[in-house]
């Protein structure tokens, strides 16, 4: 594993290259989107950088967990080449130029988290800048920063195949995500509800029926189970707008808080 910090040290090379972006604390979702861009590159480039423009005034940014070795050790084992881990003053020198991504980052995430999107999709456009990759790939567990990625790629003519792989699951069905370790013990016991609440609804959404009601309802259980409901919701991939019966490229979303963690997860109906 070569660590690389400077943008001038990136080498670039004719081969295909496989790019997974990260903000470290890696579990077992990033390795697999690295053990995907290893069977299908030459040369796997992860990048290890918490960005700090798509996190909001009072979210997590000076607690996200930051393990740098334990992280390389990791990437090294699933087969990265290099790995990108560039300060703050590497990547935004000084005021960045902001790309803004319209129409499917206004709902959801992008109206419970202002700016944020502006944050991921201004970041991804640099590092595919600077790695130029022929692939890049990221988790559907950040399922509206999938559709984001894919307008912006799409909007603004960007030279890069993007993958998005299925999202990585505890045995007990929670989504794999570095801000569980926030969790307490008692919260860890609770949160696979999300999982079980998506499970359903997708039951009741592939006998074709409306999920007005059942969408209430699953809000009224999280809310009981202690959780304080962002949204639930049944959306199009195409606009993230929402729907009442399932759809070809249709997905049930939610976020909620459990105590003082955001967790959010998603189901595909099809
Ligand atoms: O999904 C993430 O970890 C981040 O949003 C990303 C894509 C690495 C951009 O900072």
């Amino acid at each position: 594993l070569k660590v690389v910090t400077q943008i001038a040290d990136l080498e670039h090379s004719g081969q295909v290259v496989g790019f997974v972006p990260t903000m470290g604390a890696l579990h077992e979702g990033h390795l697999s989107l690295m053990r995907k861009a290893r069977t299908e590159s030459d040369c796997v480039v992860a990048s290890l950088f918490v960005n700090p423009t798509q996190f909001g005034k009072n979210e997590d940014f000076d607690k996200y967990p930051r393990h740098f070795d334990r992280d390389a050790d990791l990437a090294a084992s699933v087969g990265v080449d290099v790995l990108f881990a560039p300060s703050v003053q590497e990547v935004y020198p000084r005021t960045s130029s902001v790309v803004h991504v319209p129409e499917v980052t206004s709902r959801w995430e992008g109206a419970h988290r202002p700016g944020h999107f502006d944050g991921v999709s201004t970041v991804v456009c640099k590092l595919l800048n600077i790695v130029r990759p022929t692939k890049a790939y990221f988790g559907l567990k950040d399922f509206q920063q999938c559709r984001v990625i894919e307008r912006m790629v799409e909007d603004l003519n960007m030279p890069v195949h993007l993958s998005f792989e299925e999202t990585v699951r505890e045995p007990d069905g929670l989504a794999m995500s570095s801000r569980n370790m926030y969790l307490s013990h008692e919260e860890r016991q609770v949160a696979p509800l999300l999982h079980q609440q998506l499970l359903h609804l997708r039951t009741v959404a592939r006998g074709g029926h409306s999920l007005k009601a059942h969408l209430e309802a699953g809000h009224k259980l999280l809310v009981q189970a202690g959780f304080v409901p962002d949204y639930l919701a049944l959306v199009r991939w195409e606009d993230l707008s929402p729907i009442d019966r399932a759809e070809q490229r249709s997905a049930l979303i939610v976020a909620a808080r459990l105590g003082k963690t955001r967790l959010i997860d998603n189901l595909l109906i099809y």
